[in-house]
């Protein structure tokens, strides 16, 4: 058996350099240029077949094995974020305003640690790895843009994996898990139309700051009293607004908010009972509302066989890790786009390392990695793909 996890260490300078200098040169969704041209030279000087400008700044590269059979995806976001790094570190963003606070450096110099350990051992290899180098995971859609410039087609794959470094964990710390792992967002927004009038009047106008009060107050009720207790989600409202003078009974009141759940049947009960809770109060109040619901990003869902694969591959590779199977956050991550189309597995590296103050939570213009999560990283991941077509 292939000690992958050795090989990853070996490969250890390459990595740590690599994951400096993307440090170094951090690039916000869609303009993740340098980035992009690091990735597509090394998996050109790999042998791989690159496909650059997919959805502008993507990298799709195919590593065909010595033996026919499946196509594995794997996944690993490039870009950074709007924040001003406060690290002190001698491989800071040398891009002012702009931070890798979420780990992308270390993704994109995992996958190609992978790109070279899986490129080494391609003759022991049964079908395809499928690179998907994505940009703009934070928020500007990425994973969708890169689906529907075909990353999945042609070949299709039949199974995906992608990782995330994971800073509320230390080093040698694992999460493996199947099923739901990160949660589905939505932003919601309320209309409530009365009648304006004086304040000195009221019962001549229909109050919707008085129906707003009270809607807010029975939504409460949705996730306590709708959702098993078993269940997770969350509903709460980010935004209340109504009136322009003391003594006008304004016509309208708007309210914004987010609704976050794992399992889509959880996400549709909130959903209809907020539609009922809302419509039924202003109703009662002699209001009308509208209630409208976009969804931001939808749930991480894990197959339940692929996500054993991983476990498998992990307790082989890394027998002194920690693995946990149960871990969810209420994050949110635009790979579930990919893994509602093919079944697979997100997992999460444990990063942080409290003795270096290397424990800063991801987007803190602190926040940094211990570095000896990547090749960890990069072995549970060559791994499993090993798992699956070895
Ligand atoms: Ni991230």
């Amino acid at each position: 058996m292939i000690d992958f996890y050795t090989e990853a260490q070996t490969l250890f300078p390459f990595t740590r350099d690599l994951r400096r200098d993307l440090h170094r040169h951090p690039e916000l969704g869609f303009q993740e240029v340098r980035t992009a041209g690091i990735v597509a030279r090394e998996l050109s000087q790999l042998g791989l077949e690159v496909h650059a400008g997919v959805a502008k700044t993507g990298v799709v590269a195919l590593l065909e094995g010595a033996q026919p059979g499946p196509v594995v995806l794997i996944r690993f976001d490039m870009d950074a974020l709007p924040i001003v790094e406060e690290t002190g570190a001698e491989y800071a963003s040398e891009n002012p305003g702009v931070m890798h606070a979420c780990g992308h450096d270390g993704h994109v110099a995992t996958g190609l640690t992978v790109a070279r350990i899986l490129a080494k051992h391609r003759d022991q290899l049964h079908g395809t790895v499928k690179f998907m180098f994505q940009p703009a995971e934070e928020g500007e859609g990425g994973a969708l843009a890169m689906i529907q410039a075909g990353v999945l087609d042609d070949p299709q794959p039949q199974a995906a994996l992608s990782l995330h470094v994971w800073n509320e964990r230390p080093v040698g710390w694992l999460g493996v898990s199947a099923g739901p792992v990160m949660a589905g967002a939505d932003i919601f927004h309320i209309r409530v139309t009365g009648k304006g009038g004086h304040g000195a009047v009221p019962h001549l106008a229909v109050d919707p700051i008085a129906c707003s009060a009270q809607i807010i107050t029975a939504l409460q009720t949705v996730v306590s009293r709708n959702v098993a207790p078993l269940q997770s989600a969350v509903v709460s409202l980010g935004k209340v607004r109504a009136g322009e003078a003391f003594n006008v009974i304004p016509q309208t009141a708007e309210m914004n908010g987010t609704i976050r759940t794992f399992e889509p049947e959880v996400r549709s009960r909130v959903i209809e009972r907020m539609e009922q809770v809302i419509g039924g109060v202003a109703g009662a109040m002699g209001c009308q509302a509208e209630f409208r619901v976009e969804e931001m990003t939808a749930a991480v869902i894990n197959d339940e066989k692929i996500a054993q694969v991983v476990a498998s591959a992990a307790r082989k590779t890394l027998p002194d890790a920690r693995l946990e199977s149960g871990f969810r956050t209420m994050g949110s991550e635009d790979m579930s786009y990919v893994l509602q189309k093919v079944p697979g597995c997100f997992f999460f590296v444990g990063s942080a390392n409290p003795e270096k103050g290397l424990s800063y939570n991801h987007h803190h213009p602190k926040f940094d990695i211990d570095e000896a999560a990547l090749p960890r990283a990069a072995a549970l991941m060559s791994a499993s793909v090993f798992e699956l077509l070895g």
